[in-house]
């Protein structure tokens, strides 16, 4: 099969599903591979984490979603992303994430480890009192980030259930193909979004609180460091991006650590070893599959030259599944030398939640392990039809009997050996 007729199969219902056999078919034909003209895919660890970091390589501006989708402006999903920091170059970037970033110090991090536990104990314990097979999608791996989320950003607790839909619809804009359909959607997700934070940018302009909404509030009111659009536009994008990505790690997560249930033993045993777990479960079934680029100039990687002005489409899962970067890939191994997976992307856009994604997989899934011994699949696991954001529509389990354990998580009476 060529590269093109590989990307079509990728692109189709089977290959979002399962999009693995599709990237070892492309690494065939190199790291870097040109697609037809003007565009090219890259599957190399090495070559995509460099292209992310070149300067040369850039997001979409506007002159290149005026070619690819003219009618960009009418869209507010497209629109609305356009304007937040994930879709901007510097030096808009740099203004715009400097100020998003106050938030996110690896401190106020760190203060977030309590809510976290107790928002995942609070869920925990809400499973285990249904006393029957749960959906762990919508019963954990939703509320549990959206809560966290929204508990940064101050959105009151009452309107998280609306999120759902609204962002599920939106994120259809970040694949690499979208129909008419999806497309109105994501629009239809986007104006409930917007409409949302305009409102809640008035409340905390009437009646400032301590969160992430009023921080950017005022920088956008004192002297325009931040425009009304991209004021939006931010929140929207630290809103969706903070719980969609994270709900597909812990969906992604749980169902790799329930196949594999003796390195599943080995961390219920050892809680200190959840920072490798997580990481080894972001490399193996990355939430972020895929993400673009446009060469500003032409950029030599590796015996590769772009061309200026060409597409990139970095697979992150696919650099992530590397076998010159991760000897046998495909295995899920939380004991590898080297990990730094590529799925919080590398670069000026390098994730600003990454500090909290991994903490809320550290403490869910210590605590799920750990409270819930007998957590199990009760059901077939069913898909979303997605290739950028992979994850689960449902996952249904079994929860079984909760586990009498200590304060921290240890169950009592616990001796820990070495795995
Ligand atoms: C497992 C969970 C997560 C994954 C896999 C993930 C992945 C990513 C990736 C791959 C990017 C870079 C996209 C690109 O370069 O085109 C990114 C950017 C971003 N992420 Fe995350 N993310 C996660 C969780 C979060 C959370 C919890 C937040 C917020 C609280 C967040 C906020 C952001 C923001 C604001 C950006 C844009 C940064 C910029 O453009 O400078 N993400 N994320």
């Amino acid at each position: 099969m060529d590269v093109a007729d590989t990307l079509a199969a990728l692109m189709a219902p089977a290959g979002r599903l399962d999009p693995y056999p599709a990237y070892e078919r492309l690494r065939a034909h190199g790291p870097v591979v040109p697609s037809g003209p003007g565009l090219y895919v890259v599957t190399g660890y090495a070559e995509a984490d460099e292209l992310l970091r070149d300067a040369r390589v850039r997001v979409s501006d506007d002159a290149v979603r005026d070619m690819l989708l003219p009618q960009w402006r009418d869209s507010p999903a497209v629109s609305t992303i356009a304007r937040s920091m994930l879709e901007t170059n510097p030096p808009d970037h740099s203004r715009m994430r400097r100020l998003a970033a106050r938030a996110f110090t690896p401190r106020r991090i760190a203060a977030m480890r309590d809510v976290v536990a107790a928002q995942a104990d609070e869920l925990i314990d809400a499973m285990a009192a249904a006393g029957r097979g749960v959906d762990f999608m919508a019963d954990f791996a939703y509320p549990l980030p959206v809560a966290v989320i929204c508990e940064l950003l101050g959105v009151p607790a009452v309107d998280r259930p609306l999120f759902r839909r609204w962002a599920a619809d939106l994120t259809a804009v970040l694949e690499p193909e979208i129909t008419r359909e999806e497309l109105a959607m994501a629009d239809a997700g986007a104006t409930e979004l917007v409409g949302y934070f305009t409102e809640l940018v008035s409340a905390r302009r009437r009646r400032p609180a301590d969160d992430l909404t009023t921080a950017l509030v005022q920088a956008h009111d004192d002297g325009d460091r931040l425009s009304g659009d991209e004021l939006l536009g931010n929140l929207v994008v630290l809103l969706v991006a903070g719980f969609e990505t994270t709900t597909n790690l812990l969906g992604n997560g749980l169902a790799v650590l329930l196949a594999h249930p003796t390195a599943a033993d080995v961390l219920r045993r050892h809680p200190e070893h959840a920072p490798a777990y997580v990481d080894e479960l972001l490399r193996y079934d990355s939430p972020v599959q895929l993400t673009t680029r446009t060469s500003s100039e032409t950029v030599r990687v590796g015996t590769v030259e772009v061309s200026a002005g060409s597409r990139i489409l970095l697979l992150l899962g696919a650099a992530n599944r590397d076998p010159r970067r991760y000897p046998q890939p495909d295995r899920f191994d939380p004991w590898r030398a080297l990990s730094n997976p590529l799925s919080f992307g590398a670069g000026p856009h390098y994730c600003l939640g990454a500090g909290l994604a991994r903490l809320e997989g550290q403490v869910a899934f210590t605590r799920l392990l750990r409270r819930l011994p007998a957590l199990a699949l009760s059901g077939t696991p069913r898909r979303r039809s997605r290739l950028t954001l992979r994850g689960y529509e449902t996952l249904p389990v079994t929860v079984g009997e909760l586990a009498s354990v200590a304060d921290h998580g240890a169950p009592v009476g616990a001796t820990p050996d070495t795995p």
